[in-house]
């Protein structure tokens, strides 16, 4: 691998390989982590009657878990070793079932349309550049027979018009990245998916947005 993709590749810096990292994030604040939960249940409304999907990347298995309780048959992926023995942790605290598993989510291990639906929560934005987003929209679609239910920080944000100006400033660039809605529906037109539905907490004052793709057809 040359040194340009290694580098377009250090949002891997973020894989949660220690269990004091997963650990923090299960402390996540409860009021920001009910929203986040709400939001994936909304988006979920228009994800059909999926029965099964794959949760990636799974954490230390929240969404999983909230997957699990609404019915569907759960698969939660994730690179970081610590990250899955967490998420396997909680998943048998919770009382359900689920598959979990490690797996690069640039190269899923799967079957193509092996699942109904993906969901990919609060990763894309880590993403460097279209090159990585690109390889992930492919492996995700490739895996879901119907719907992808994917967040991403919008650019239009108070948050992240701020973080822009400081970083024009002179500051240190932030290392999450908003991308707009129309370039992530670019990529994924390219993979035969097209755009169900965008949502929000609150469309312009909250920076991370949920948004479903369906497979044409
Ligand atoms: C911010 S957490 C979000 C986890 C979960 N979706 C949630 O909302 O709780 C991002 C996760 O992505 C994992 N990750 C980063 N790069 C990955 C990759 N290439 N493949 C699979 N998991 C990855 C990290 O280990 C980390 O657990």
């Amino acid at each position: 691998m040359t040194a340009d993709i290694e580098n377009a590749r250090n949002y891997r810096g973020r894989i949660k390989n220690s269990l004091s990292a997963a650990e923090s994030y299960t402390r996540r604040k409860q009021r920001k982590h009910d929203a986040e939960m709400a939001l994936i249940r909304r988006a979920l409304k228009y994800a059909g009657n999926a029965g099964t999907i794959l949760d990636a990347p799974c954490g230390t298995g929240r969404a999983t878990i909230l997957l699990a309780r609404l019915g569907y048959e759960v698969t939660g992926v994730d690179l970081g070793d610590a990250a899955v023995t967490v998420a396997r942790r909680k998943v048998s605290e919770a009382g359900v079932s689920a598959n979990i598993e490690r797996a690069d989510i640039e190269a899923l291990p799967y079957a193509e349309n092996a699942f109904d639906a993906t969901l990919c929560f609060r990763l894309y934005h880590h993403f460097p550049d279209d090159w990585v987003r690109k390889r992930v929209i492919r492996a995700l679609c490739r895996v879901s027979g119907s719907y992808v239910v994917i967040s991403y920080f919008s650019p239009f944000s108070p948050t992240s018009i701020r973080r822009k100006l400081r970083a024009k400033l002179g500051n240190k660039p932030s290392r999450q990245v908003a991308t707009s809605l129309t370039s992530m529906r670019k990529l994924f037109d390219e993979q035969g998916f097209h755009l169900v539905k965008n949502i929000a907490q609150r469309r312009f004052l909250n920076t991370l947005h949920v948004a479903v793709f369906k497979a044409d057809g």
